[in-house]
Parts: C-alpha cells; sequence; structure tokens
C-alpha cells in the first residue's frame, strides 16, 4: 500500500497555496501532487480513450516521447516555446498544461527567476514519474489533474503554456477555458498544436482515432471568445502557435 503521509516539497507546499479546492491530506506519495487517484476514470471530465493517449499514458509510449520531443526541440525552431515573449515576471508562477517529461516546465521555472514557480499539470502517471525524475525541483512541481478542470483558483498565474496538449483533449474549449480562470489580466498564454493547414475541414471528416484537426481559426476563435486579446495565429509547417494576452 502506498503511505500517501508524505510531507509536501518546496514547490508542492507553494501549489497548494494556490488550489481552488486544497485536499486535507495531500497525495504527493509518488512526488507529484495527485489530485485525481489512482482511478482516474472515475472523475466527471470526458476522457480521450483513443490509442493516441493511451500510448502517452504508458511507460514505453512516455519514454519514446520524451526522447523524440527533446530531439524535434533541439532540431526544430518551431517546437521551441517563446519564454522571451511570454514575460514571466520575476518570481511569478507560470503553468505548463498537459507538461509530459516536464522539460518545458522547468525552462519555465528559470525564465521566473530564483523565487519563480513553474507548475506542470498531466493525467499520465509515466509521464509525471518521468518528469519528477528528470525536473521536479524547488521552483518546478508536478498535479496529476485534468486540463478541463484545472485546480488552482481564479487569477493565480502569469503565463500559461500548453504544446501538443489539446488536440488530445476532449473539450479543447473548456481547457481554454479553464487557461483563461486562472491566468491574470494581462496574463499571457502560448498554445501549439500540430496542424495540418487548410487540409484539417478534410480531416474532420474522417473518422476521430482520438486526436482532433483544428482548422486555422479554431483556438483564435476560442481564445476571442474567452477574453483574450492581441491573439496571433502563426503556422509554421506541421506545428501552430496561437499567443494571446488575457484581457
Ligand atoms: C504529446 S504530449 C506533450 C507534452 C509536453 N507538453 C511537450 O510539449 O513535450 C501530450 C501530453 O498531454 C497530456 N494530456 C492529454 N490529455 C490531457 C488532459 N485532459 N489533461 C492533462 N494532460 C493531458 C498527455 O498525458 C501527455 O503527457
Amino acid at each position: 500500500m502506498t503511505d500517501v503521509h508524505v510531507s509536501p516539497p518546496p514547490a508542492l507546499r507553494r501549489a497548494l497555496d494556490l488550489l481552488a479546492d486544497p485536499p486535507a491530506d495531500p497525495d504527493v506519495s509518488r512526488g507529484y501532487l495527485d489530485l485525481l487517484g489512482r482511478d482516474s476514470g472515475k472523475s466527471d471530465v470526458a476522457k480521450n480513450t483513443g490509442p493516441i493517449q493511451a500510448a502517452w499514458a504508458s511507460p514505453i509510449g512516455s519514454m519514446l516521447y520524451d526522447n523524440a520531443q527533446a530531439l524535434s526541440r533541439r532540431l526544430i525552431g518551431a517546437w521551441q516555446t517563446p519564454l522571451e515573449w511570454l514575460n514571466i515576471p520575476p518570481g511569478g508562477v507560470a503553468l505548463d498544461v498537459g507538461s509530459g517529461p516536464g522539460n518545458v516546465t522547468a525552462s519555465l521555472a528559470r525564465a521566473a527567476g530564483p523565487e519563480g514557480l513553474a507548475l506542470g499539470i498531466d493525467i499520465s502517471e509515466p509521464m509525471l514519474e518521468r518528469a519528477v525524475r528528470n525536473e521536479a525541483g524547488p521552483q518546478v512541481g508536478f498535479i496529476k489533474a485534468d486540463a478541463q478542470r484545472l485546480p488552482l483558483r481564479d487569477d493565480t498565474v502569469d503565463a500559461v503554456v500548453s504544446t501538443a496538449v489539446l488536440q488530445l483533449v476532449p473539450s479543447p474549449a473548456a481547457a481554454l477555458g479553464e487557461m483563461a480562470r486562472v491566468l491574470r489580466p494581462g496574463g499571457r498564454l502560448a498554445v501549439m498544436v500540430p496542424t495540418v493547414g487548410p487540409a484539417a475541414r478534410l480531416f474532420q471528416r474522417l473518422p476521430n482515432v482520438g486526436a482532433h484537426v483544428f482548422d486555422d481559426d479554431e483556438i483564435g476563435d476560442i481564445l476571442e471568445d474567452h477574453g483574450f486579446v492581441s491573439v496571433r495565429v502563426k503556422n509554421y509547417g506541421t506545428v501552430q502557435w496561437v499567443r494571446a494576452k488575457n484581457g
């Protein structure tokens, strides 16, 4: 049986202060703060049961993804997080939604300076375990939670990033709405998704294999509906970046 009575490391202690509904007895026994429990299927938010998310939720798939993303980020400029543009204030709080192996989360913490905090949120235990092993530290913490129901209070973070995640989330609009809710007014958001450009409409007519194909304006339109301003959409080959400021 897992001992859930482990005291939270510093980054998770700070995270607990930001939660809307902090647990009385937080489970940090696996190095991340588990807000879903072992049986995530009990939660009432929609689940992606497709093969791609199943791969990212497996130990082998998460290991393969980790190696592939490290190479892609080294070789392909379009994979790199726009850290400077995010303008995280010194000592600020940054959130990485669907943090996977956690290296982007750690880069957000470095951008926030020595007093900053970066939190990564994911639903895959193997991904969270890799992230804890390789990236957790005094300023970097990981939480098991769903992007469609972020556990943070309103207006608690200075910047939000979500890369290669929204295509896997059953309701991208719900996830973007949550990002808007937790982001302070004026805070910046950068989202990256895979794209097939103008062919998206065609792909949307094919059977869904568990990854949504966004058309060029879809994410930008949702962000404007949530009150974001200065929405900028750019396609770089097979990826789309959307940047916006919380109005
Ligand atoms: C392709 S990986 C991207 C990881 C990381 N953002 C990166 O850029 O390297 C997608 C990640 O999103 C996570 N994910 C998928 N659906 C999610 C959801 N509803 N809530 C939180 N994380 C989710 C997966 O578990 C996986 O770790």
